[in-house]
């Protein structure tokens, strides 16, 4: 195999993302970078540790699992397939070995809870908990997206919040469930007390 600097890779990898998240076509914002894709950075590592997973591919794919939606909003409702090809692109622009891009692309085609497609790697089980994982986690930016993104008013932004929400908890592993259970009692006190007025 040829050698390859993976804290190379990994600052290119990071340094487009961010690029990514800055420009003014990320329909999210650059909120993104600091509040969803370092927080499934840091799920994925975490969890990656304690189940013994690859770190390498569970730190490029959390980089790069949004990448297509931060480009352009037109790659959002297909943006595990777009982001899949364009991380294909970018690692074998950065000489990574081919295996470890393969891994990448499955955990990227994967990592939506909502395409219920069979994941089959640790990684990919990993990347998709930790994505979930983030919602609770950063709830205050989840409600960034409801109110100030979706623009919707607080009880009917509080009912769809916590619709996503409860998908979000029946993604993540039990060894991820483990580590934000008090972010989730918190989020569903103050969800279901805006969904109770009415
Ligand atoms: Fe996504
Ligand atoms: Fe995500």
């Amino acid at each position: 195999m040829k050698k390859y600097n993976y804290k190379k890779v990994r600052n290119q990898v990071a340094a487009l993302v961010k690029r990514a998240s800055d420009s003014p076509d990320n329909f999210y914002q650059e909120t993104v970078w600091r509040y969803h894709i370092l927080p499934v950075v840091e799920h994925s590592i975490k969890l990656g540790k304690i189940l013994k997973a690859d770190l390498e591919v569970l730190e490029l794919s959390a980089l790069l699992h949004d990448v297509a939606a931060i480009t352009d909003k037109k790659y959002i409702p297909d943006h595990h397939r777009h982001g899949a090809k364009m991380a294909g692109k970018i690692l074998s622009g950065l000489a990574l070995p081919e295996e470890k891009i393969v891994k990448i692309k499955n955990c990227i085609l994967n990592h939506r809870g909502s395409k219920s497609r069979p994941r089959l790697s640790l990684e990919e089980k990993i990347l998709a908990s930790a994505d979930a994982m983030s919602h609770f986690t950063e709830l205050a930016d989840m409600m960034f997206l409801v109110y100030g993104i979706h623009k919707l008013k607080t009880r009917e932004g509080a009912i769809w919040l916590k619709g996503k929400l409860e998908r979000s908890w029946k993604k993540i592993m039990p060894a991820g469930r483990q580590l934000i259970r008090d972010n989730y009692m918190a989020a569903m006190k103050i969800l279901d007390k805006a969904v109770i007025k009415k």
